[in-house]
Parts: structure tokens; C-alpha cells; sequence
């Protein structure tokens, strides 16, 4: 069955939530697309399902400038979730590409990740460090990735996920 992927519904909630905390093995990244969503926050959140059932998901929330706190068209892609029983069969790759072009879609300066470099540069996703793009939060190395969406340049500076994801930075 192929599977189709979509923006989340209200009625896919529950099943979203559960299908990050088991692709997680814990509940930290599922209660933050709950927050993420209760403040309005989920810019972009994918689904991808089979037989109607949720298997996979990815989401995108805004990040703020550290210096006077504006939003500048950068974006965090975090994060993304295949149930267990259904992950290396491609359907991490096409939740993560249907939200960066859902992004691009919508003019986004850029979008960030932070995760495992082998992962995400199939995307295109570059080391942020290189043009001069930081998170707050600390030093990730090359895990803390940026993609350009537009022409638009990649703005130099420090950036903050949203507040949503304090919760994780503090555990
Ligand atoms: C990471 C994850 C989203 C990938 O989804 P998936 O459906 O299993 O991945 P795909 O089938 O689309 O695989 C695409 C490629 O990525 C590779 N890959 C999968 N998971 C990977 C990982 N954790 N690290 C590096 N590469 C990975 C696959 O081997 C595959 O490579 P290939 O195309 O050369 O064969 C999924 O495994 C998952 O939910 N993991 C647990 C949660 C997690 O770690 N999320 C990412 C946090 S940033």
C-alpha cells in the first residue's frame, strides 16, 4: 500500500503523540509537538500514513533571533518520527522532503535540523557553523544543519528554538 503523506489533521493527534514516543523510546519529543502546537508554534506538521494508520511524522517551528528576538524566515525541523516496525523503508525521507518543500512553499528563508549529519545531507542540509548561523543552546558541531529554501541568503546570527523546546534543553 503506498503511502500517503499529508499535513496532520486535529483527529491525528493522539496518534501522532504516540508515534513519537515510541519512534523516541520516550516521551520528551512527543510532549514537544504538544506544546509546540498548543502555542501555535507548528509552522508545518507532516504525516505520512498506510491503510489510513499514522506511521510517520515530521514537523517545523519557528526560531528567533537572539539578538532582538524577530522572526527572520529560520525555521527548526524537529522532529521527525517513524513508527519502529516501519522505519528503513523510506518513509523518514518523504515526511522530511514533503516539509521542506511545504517550507519552501511558504517562502522560508531556511530551515534548520539538528541530528545525525549521514541523515540529513542527502537533503542538502549544510553544517550552519559555515554560513555563520548558531543556536543558542550550544555547540552541536556539525550536527546543527541549515538548508537554504530560496535565493533568499541564509541570515547570519544567533537563533533560539521556541520556547517549546525548553523543556528538552533543560533534561
Ligand atoms: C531517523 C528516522 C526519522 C529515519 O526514518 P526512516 O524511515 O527509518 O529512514 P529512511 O527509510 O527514509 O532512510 C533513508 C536513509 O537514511 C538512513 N538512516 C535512517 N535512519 C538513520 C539514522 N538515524 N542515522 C543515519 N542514517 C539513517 C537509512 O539507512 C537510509 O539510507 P539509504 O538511503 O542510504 O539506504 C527514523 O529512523 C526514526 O524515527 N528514528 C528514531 C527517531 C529519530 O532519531 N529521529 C531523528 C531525530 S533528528
Amino acid at each position: 500500500m503506498e503511502p500517503v503523506v499529508r499535513l496532520e489533521a486535529a483527529s491525528d493527534r493522539k496518534a501522532i503523540h504516540a508515534l513519537v514516543t515510541a519512534a523516541f523510546g520516550q516521551l520528551d519529543e512527543a510532549d514537544l509537538v504538544e506544546r509546540l502546537r498548543d502555542a501555535g508554534a507548528l509552522t508545518v506538521s507532516v504525516v505520512a500514513t498506510v491503510s489510513e494508520a499514522v506511521v510517520a511524522h515530521a514537523c517545523v517551528s519557528p526560531m528567533a533571533a537572539c539578538e532582538d528576538g524577530g522572526l527572520a524566515g529560520v525555521f527548526a525541523l524537529a522532529p521527525v518520527s517513524v513508527l519502529p516496525d516501519a522505519q528503513g523503508q523510506g518513509l523518514g525521507t518523504l515526511v522530511t522532503q514533503a516539509a521542506i518543500d511545504r517550507m519552501r512553499a511558504r517562502d522560508a528563508i531556511c530551515l534548520t535540523v539538528l541530528g545525525d549529519p549521514a541523515y540529513y545531507q542527502r537533503f542538502g542540509f549544510e553544517p550552519a557553523s559555515a554560513h555563520g548561523l548558531h543556536v543558542d543552546a550550544g555547540d552541536f558541531g556539525d550536527a546543527f544543519r541549515v538548508l537554504a529554501l530560496g535565493t533568499t541568503g541564509i541570515p547570519l546570527g544567533t537563533y533560539r528554538w521556541h520556547a517549546a523546546f525548553a523543556p528538552l534543553l533543560e533534561g
